[in-house]
Parts: C-alpha cells; sequence; structure tokens
C-alpha cells in the first residue's frame, strides 16, 4: 500500500506521497509514524512559536536569494516553519540563508524555472507557496514577460496541480494594464494568470520596498556619483511616493498564511505616509549630511542617460522603465485590506531610513543624530 503523510496545522491538513518528507533524515522515523496515526510530526504545530517549534507551515519560497527573499525566509525559521527555497544561482550564494532556520529545516533545491518538472517538484510537499520572483530589467535570456508572467503561471499551475493550501503571489502597487512601465504592465497580466490558475491565491501588492539591500533609498543616495546634483523629473513635485518597511512586508506574508480569511484576496502593502518624491530625496540626502541639489530634467534627456545604463553587461544600476517606474504616482486602493486589517502598524520611513543611508555618511557624520535631519512634510493626496 502506497504509503502516505498527512500535513495538518496552521494552514489545514493535506494528504502527500511519501516522497514528500521535506526534512533529511527522517524519512524512517516518519515510517512507523505513519501506520500509527497517519501524520508527520513534523507539520503538526507544537511548541511556543521559537525556531525550534514547529509551525505547521511547510512553504516553498521562489526568489528566495532576492532582496524581500531572506526577510520572508527568516521570518519563516524564526516560528519554526519548514521552508524549501528552489535556487537557480551558485549554491554558495544562498549560504547566508542556512542560518535562518532551525537544523534541517531549510531544504535546497535547484530549480530551472524553465523546466515545469522542476517547478512541480519544488511545490510537491508544501501547503504553502510564495513566488517572490521578479527582476528590474530585462535580460536576453528573460523578459519581462517570462519574469512576471510565464513564470508565476507555472508557479500557479504546478501549485495547483500539487494541492497547495495557500499561494501567494507578489506583485506591485502600481501593476497596471495601461501603466508606461513594462514591468508594471507585465506585472497585471501576471495577477490575472495567477488568478486564473489557482483562483483562491493571494495577491500582494507592495509600494516601493526600502530596508538595508533596497533599490530605493540606495538608489537616490548612489546618484551623488554623477555630480552633486539629482535630476528628478518635474524635480519630483508631481510624484507621491508611499514606501513600505521591507520587514513589514514580511510580517505580512507571514501573517496571510496564518489569516484564515486571506483566501483570494488581494492586499495593498503601503507604509503609513504619502510624500513628494522631491521631499523624500530631500530628507534621504539631509540623513545623509549631504547637500541636496535637485534640477528637473525631462523625461527623453532622462530616458537617454539609463539608456546607457541599460547597455552594461552587468546589473543594470538603471533603465528606462525604472525612470518610469520611479515617477509613476502610487495608486490608492482605500477598498482593499492593507498591512492594518493584518494587525501589522506600517513603519515610518523616519524610523528606518537611517538603517540604509548611515553607510552613505561621510565619517564626520557617521553618528550623527537623525533628529538632525527635518523628516519630509506628508501630503495627503
Ligand atoms: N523591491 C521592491 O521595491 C519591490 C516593490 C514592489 C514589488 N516588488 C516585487 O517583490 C518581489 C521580490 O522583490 P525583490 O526586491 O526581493 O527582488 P530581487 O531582489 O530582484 O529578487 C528577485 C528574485 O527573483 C529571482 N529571479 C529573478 N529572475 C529570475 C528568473 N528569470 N528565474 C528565476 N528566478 C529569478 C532572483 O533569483 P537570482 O538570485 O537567481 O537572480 C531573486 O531570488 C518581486 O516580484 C518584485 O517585483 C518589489
Amino acid at each position: 500500500m502506497a504509503a502516505a503523510l498527512v500535513l495538518g496545522g496552521g494552514v489545514g491538513r493535506r494528504v502527500l506521497p511519501m516522497s514528500c518528507v521535506v526534512s533529511p533524515g527522517l524519512s524512517s522515523a516518519v515510517s512507523i509514524l505513519i501506520q500509527k496515526r497517519n501524520i508527520h510530526h513534523a507539520v503538526i504545530p507544537a511548541g511556543k512559536s521559537g525556531r525550534s517549534s514547529l509551525s505547521g507551515i511547510v512553504a516553498t519560497v521562489f526568489g528566495a536569494s532576492g532582496f524581500l527573499g531572506r526577510y520572508v525566509v527568516n521570518r519563516l525559521g524564526r516560528i519554526g516553519s519548514q521552508v524549501v527555497i528552489p535556487y537557480r544561482c551558485d549554491p554558495y550564494d544562498v549560504n547566508y540563508l542556512k542560518p535562518m532556520g532551525d537544523l534541517g529545516q531549510l531544504t535546497f533545491l535547484e530549480w530551472d524555472p524553465r523546466d515545469r518538472d522542476s517547478t512541480r517538484q519544488a511545490v510537491e510537499c508544501s501547503n504553502v507557496v510564495i513566488n517572490l520572483v521578479g527582476r528590474e530589467w530585462e535580460t536576453s535570456n528573460f523578459k519581462f514577460e517570462d519574469v512576471n508572467v510565464k513564470i508565476p503561471q507555472d508557479i500557479a499551475l504546478a501549485s495547483r496541480e500539487a494541492g497547495v493550501e495557500k499561494l501567494i503571489h507578489i506583485s506591485h502597487l502600481n501593476a497596471e494594464m495601461k501603466s508606461i512601465s513594462k514591468l508594471l504592465r507585465t506585472k497585471a497580466v501576471g495577477e490575472r494568470v495567477v488568478r486564473d490558475e489557482f483562483p483562491d491565491s493571494i495577491i500582494m501588492k507592495p509600494s516601493e520596498i526600502f530596508g538595508r539591500e533596497d533599490r530605493f533609498l540606495n538608489y537616490f543616495s548612489h546618484m551623488r556619483w554623477f555630480g552633486r546634483a539629482t535630476p528628478l523629473i518635474s524635480m519630483g513635485m508631481k510624484t507621491v511616493k508611499q514606501p513600505v518597511y521591507v520587514v513589514d512586508v514580511a510580517k505580512a506574508i507571514v501573517s496571510v498564511i496564518k489569516e484564515p480569511d486571506s483566501i483570494g484576496k488581494t492586499y495593498i502593502i503601503v507604509g503609513p505616509h504619502r510624500y513628494l518624491l522631491h521631499d523624500l530625496v530631500e530628507y534621504v540626502y539631509a540623513v545623509m549630511h549631504r547637500p541636496f541639489i535637485s534640477y528637473p530634467l525631462p523625461r527623453p534627456l532622462y530616458h537617454l542617460a539609463a539608456r546607457l545604463f541599460e547597455m552594461s553587461p552587468f546589473d543594470q544600476w538603471t533603465s528606462r522603465d525604472k525612470v518610469d517606474r520611479l515617477h509613476i504616482t502610487d495608486m490608492k486602493y482605500p477598498d482593499l485590506p492593507g498591512l492594518e486589517d493584518l494587525g501589522i502598524n506600517p513603519t515610518a520611513i523616519e524610523l528606518k531610513a537611517i538603517e540604509v543611508l548611515r553607510r552613505h555618511r561621510r565619517y564626520r557624520w557617521y553618528d550623527a543624530e537623525i533628529d538632525d535631519a527635518k523628516p519630509a512634510t506628508p501630503v495627503n493626496y
């Protein structure tokens, strides 16, 4: 008789084939347990919710090697979850994730996003799948359609076929079919195909995310390398941004796993305040203790400059698409649930910007108080 395994706990129960024993070294213990009670002890919630307890969550995290990925894996690991980490890079590149879970709780799998069997294998043992795959620029191998539509579609299909209970797909706040940014247009298509393949999927739409390894505050602070003045379209006076702290996004992802009513919902993940882009960048320079001079650069000229960076054979620091994205005003969705509905108090940028920006200060100002920097004034539109 084929042996089976029942996943139970925080997100429900699910029968799995015996090949789905995620923790190495447990197979012999499992067969005994199955005969007696048909439930694998590793997925029955137990303990006081620390990293050595068992949360009942077995989550596959695609895109774990990225900026947001490390925060999500860390939060899952610290509550005692089993995390499957499909990666396509060198195994050494994901080594830093290893201490984020208890011994044997993190499983690393080589993954080829073009191979459907590889995607299926990555999700077949999990009751939760989180898709964090994304890229700010196109490469010769992967266009935005591949990263934002094709890969999410394959993950959603594989998750449905495997009977996964919760699929969490990370999109973007400004994803829209008619956006001037191709990334955001394909993100909007991605949301649609994910819902078609997996109607109960949970879609999360974060605004620009800030945190130590971000490409938002760090991006503006690196602009000082290109002369003393920062170019902004219309001086940043026509763009409103509502950035969100990376830890809040990771907390929200873990909260929707636990939240029974989250199935099939779309969440808006934004910070507590909206700011004019000009004021926000001015604040970034104030925290860095560096002079801020901005000048208006017309979009075509900005695109011309960004085009040069697109020719780089390495990671693109900026691109025409990024210039457009950064100058799009963040949308408002008053009817959709957000961080507060998940019991999370959004963190103000004034409290955490220093974590990102201290390293951009001169030695003389390295330890200066952040109170010296006048916070940007929030706007109501
Ligand atoms: N960061 C933000 O401000 C922000 C704002 C709104 C929404 N989001 C969305 O949130 C998600 C996570 O963002 P992030 O900032 O953590 O992104 P990130 O740092 O660029 O990481 C992206 C992840 O996706 C993987 N990936 C990229 N292209 C891939 C491909 N062709 N095949 C397989 N894997 C691929 C990367 O793997 P490798 O390491 O192998 O390249 C990496 O693990 C993305 O969907 C992003 O669009 C981000």
